[in-house]
């Protein structure tokens, strides 16, 4: 539904010119939740500007429900932007105009009659929960509220796709979640494509189905997060496993196993201890909801090295679990 392709975008700041993005290219198949983490300055707006043409890429290419929108004139624009809603991290809202006159405004602008305004305001003011604030001016409304009135008409000119840039961001944790599931509820019932960005790794862990790391104005890993979570070495699965770092005294074979889908509920640690013999300890273990199913990491300590060590890693890799080595004891220790 959304396709960029090597995307390039350079801009000259004061201190000479900053590559905001360096060849990113990504797919967002319909009705999924993308979301693109990146810490601040990464390029996340510039990229998800670039979706309705906010901003224009030096080179590549923007597609959107099969249009090429760099191809289009002003007015074929015009009428793909309605296409494409977009919500904010700082609401940007008209104060001076009622959460429903906020809804109503975009329907103006796309040169809808007053009766069928109302009657659009009204349902999507339903849809996202507001209607008993229909009359409330932005001012008398709390942060969640004002965001649904965002997301409200961001939706009024009937969507298939909603670009969200930080849009949590500003919310306290409860109002995040609560956010965050009216876009789930919202792309599940309106069938909508959601790009989010954030830099926000719980955000990706809650609504996402895929996901991109984005570092210096590249995209570094991407993928559907049931994927990311079983894939060796993937950063995107260790920043969604929040593990403590190795102590610094640690002496034995160090591994993180992943455990997702089937494996979740298997005995697999009391199981090491009795066919091997060893006296594992857990050093940490994450467990998290990612992409609505259940899933793991646990990270063992298995004392000293050699073959024993290895057999009992290729054991647990026979049953189908993720097993990164992350540390080896060097030979004068073990
Ligand atoms: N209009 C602009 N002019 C000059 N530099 C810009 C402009 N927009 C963004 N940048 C620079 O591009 C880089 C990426 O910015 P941005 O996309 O806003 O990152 P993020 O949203 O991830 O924080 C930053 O170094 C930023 O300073
Ligand atoms: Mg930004």
């Amino acid at each position: 539904m959304i396709s960029l392709q090597h995307l390039h975008k350079t801009f000259s700041g004061a201190s000479g010119a900053v590559r905001a993005l360096d060849d990113v290219s990504i797919e967002v198949a319909e009705r999924q939740i993308f979301g693109v983490v990146g810490q601040s300055g990464a390029g996340k707006s510039t990229l998800i500007r670039t979706v309705n043409l906010l901003e224009r890429p030096d080179s590549g290419t923007v597609a959107v429900d099969g249009r090429d929108l760099l191809g289009l004139d002003a007015q074929g624009l015009r009428a793909a932007r309605h296409d494409i809603g977009m919500v904010f991290q700082q609401f940007n809202l008209l104060q001076g105009r009622t959460a429903r006159g906020n809804v109503e405004l975009a329907l103006e602008i796309a040169g809808v009659d007053r009766v069928e305004r109302r009657r659009r305001a009204g349902e999507i003011l339903d849809l996202v929960g507001l209607s008993s604030r229909a009359d409330s001016y932005p001012a008398q409304l709390s942060g969640g509220q004002k965001q649904r009135v965002g997301i409200a008409r961001a939706l009024a000119s009937n969507p298939k796709v909603l670009l969200s840039d930080e849009a949590t961001s500003a919310l306290d944790p409860e109002t995040m979640r609560s956010i965050l599931e009216l876009i789930r509820t919202i792309r599940d019932e309106l069938g909508l494509t959601v790009l989010l960005i954030t830099h926000e790794m719980d955000v990706i862990k809650r609504i996402c189905d895929s996901a991109a790391l984005l570092e210096s104005g590249r995209i570094v890993e991407q993928g559907r997060l049931a994927d990311v979570i079983t894939t060796p070495g993937s950063r995107l699965a260790a920043d969604l496993f929040p593990l403590h770092d190795l102590p610094p005294d640690v002496s034995g074979t160090v591994v993180d196993i992943t455990f997702s889908g089937g494996s979740a509920d298997r005995p697999v640690i009391a199981q090491l201890a009795r066919t091997h013999g060893f006296d594992v300890s857990i050093l940490g273990a994450a467990i998290e909801t990612i992409a609505g199913k259940q899933a793991g990491r646990t990270r063992l300590e298995i004392p000293g090295s050699g073959t024993a060590v290895d057999a009992a890693i290729a054991d647990l890799r026979s049953q189908d679990l993720l097993v990164e080595v992350i540390h080896t004891p060097s030979r004068a220790a073990s």
